[in-house]
């Protein structure tokens, strides 16, 4: 599949059937690495990266290390969740800051999560694994990451 679209956007093809291949990529990259990889970058790589944010996971219970950060079923439950929160956005791109607006009200005023930390969830999901090549994959991907950020501290006042 990858070689495939490779090889395709190589070729002068003419920009709508571009545009095709890069959907059928988008799409490619969204199924595979949002419910393969996304759960990893967003909530064990900052809880590991970034240590502070476990203050928000004591209920979590271990999260000494990265072995147990990544054993904790808490987490991978959680990180089940998130994704489901991201599918949210990818099915209303046109309109996340409203898709969001219960969701900012909930990490705001009820968890008291610093709107910094999705800054740091940016950063650390902001990078694609072995897509250096995909500048447009990788551009969309940190596009919708920053409106997802930006709708999730839109309540913050
Ligand atoms: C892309 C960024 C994020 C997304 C899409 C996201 C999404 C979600 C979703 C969908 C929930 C479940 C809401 C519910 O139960 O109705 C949730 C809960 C929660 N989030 Fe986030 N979140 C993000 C970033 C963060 C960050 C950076 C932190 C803190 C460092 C955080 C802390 C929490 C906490 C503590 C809960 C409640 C967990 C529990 O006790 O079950 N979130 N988040």
């Amino acid at each position: 599949m990858i070689l495939l679209c490779v090889c395709y956007l190589k070729e002068s093809y003419d920009a709508a059937k571009k545009n095709i291949i890069l959907c059928i990529w988008y799409i490619f990259i969204f199924i595979l690495f949002t419910f393969c990889m996304l759960y990893i970058m967003l909530y064990c790589r900052t809880l590991v990266v970034y240590p502070w944010t476990q203050r928000y996971f004591t209920s979590f219970g271990n999260l000494y290390n990265a072995e147990a950060i990544l054993s904790n079923s808490k987490v991978a439950a959680h990180g089940v969740v998130v994704l489901h929160g991201l599918d949210r956005a990818m099915k209303n791109m046109d309109d996340i800051k409203n898709t969001y607006a219960k969701l900012s009200v909930l990490h705001s005023a009820k968890l008291h999560v610093d709107p910094d930390n999705f800054r740091v969830c940016k950063h650390t999901a902001g990078r694609l694994p072995d897509h250096r090549d995909c500048a447009d994959v990788q551009a969309a991907w940190q596009k919708l990451l920053a409106v997802v950020v930006s709708a999730l501290a839109d309540m913050y006042h």
